[in-house]
């Protein structure tokens, strides 16, 4: 079972949905923890509920991941602190929605940056504490989209797709030296997440993200490389790609997403 207590976590995207849940979860099992989002006043609220429930000591870092050297300044804040992450839980992330070419570009660029690079960038700079300790948790969020070709949600789904195969590989990777990675990839699950891309679920019973989180800390206890959250179908369609040709797989999709 792993240890949560006196641990300092560090979570991205904690202001809402997954990442909020995260962090109460962590909370009530102990650990102080680094809050880390744009919304200040949501954050603030968020660490004094966790005071008052917790009695967790927590400290937030107002940060837009989509700018450049945003990691770099949440690694060095937390540095200026003195406190050493145990635990990093990289949750921000958002998608935009559209065919291709009608997308903000910006938008998209933020989003790589967000999804991608900030969650390199932080993996890079939290793991050699990490190493030197022979102990550390990181847990990166995907998502089902990872493992299909989802039109309309291309640089969201190959986002994704980056995540998911980025931590595997270091879970391989870093295996024998202390170190635990897990890959987290939800379904639908009922979080702003939809609101944010101005865009229907592909499924129409979204998850709870509380059961999300559920899962995903069950997966931890198992070392597990990734675990595909929701329902039990979203693990049928996770393993689709084995059994049909990659075509096939995006017509299925597209017919998919078309009724919707
Ligand atoms: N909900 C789903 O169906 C679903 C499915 C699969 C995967 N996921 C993944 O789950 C993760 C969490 O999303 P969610 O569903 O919980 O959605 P959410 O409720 O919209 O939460 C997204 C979080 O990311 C933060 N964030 C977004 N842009 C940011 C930026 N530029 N800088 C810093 N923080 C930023 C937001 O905080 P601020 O706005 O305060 O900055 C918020 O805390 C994401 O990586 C998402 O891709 C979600």
């Amino acid at each position: 079972m792993v240890q949560f207590k006196d641990k300092w976590a560090l979570v991205t995207g904690a202001s809402s949905g997954l990442g909020k849940i995260f962090a109460e979860k962590l909370a009530a099992a102990g650990a102080k923890l680094i809050l880390v989002a744009r919304s200040e006043d949501v954050l603030k609220s968020l660490a004094l509920v966790l005071k008052h429930e917790y009695g967790t000591q927590s400290i937030i870092i107002v940060k837009d991941l989509s700018n450049p050297n945003a990691a770099q300044e949440v690694f060095a804040e937390v540095k200026n602190t003195g406190i050493t992450v145990d635990i990093l839980i990289n949750d921000a992330g958002f998608g935009t929605y559209g065919h291709f070419h009608t997308t903000d570009l910006h938008r998209n660029e933020q989003m790589i940056m967000v999804n991608i690079k900030a969650l390199t960038e932080l993996t890079h700079l939290f793991l050699p504490d990490m190493v030197a300790k022979k102990s550390g948790i990181i847990i990166n969020i995907a998502s089902l989209a990872a493992f299909v070709p989802i039109q309309n949600f291309a640089v969201y789904s190959a986002s994704k797709a980056y995540v998911r195969l980025f931590t595997e590989i270091l879970w391989h990777e870093y295996k024998n030296e202390g170190i635990q990675f897990l890959c987290v990839c939800p379904g639908s699950t009922d979080t702003n997440f939809f609101r944010n891309a101005k865009m229907k679920p592909s499924q129409s019973i979204l998850a709870s993200p509380v059961k999300v989180v559920d899962q995903a800390l069950q997966a931890l206890n198992k070392n597990k490389t990734y675990v595909v959250c929701g329902p039990y179908y979203n693990k049928i369609y996770a393993q689709l790609g084995r059994f049909l040709t990659r075509n096939f797989l995006a017509r299925i999709i597209r017919a998919k997403t078309k009724r919707r």
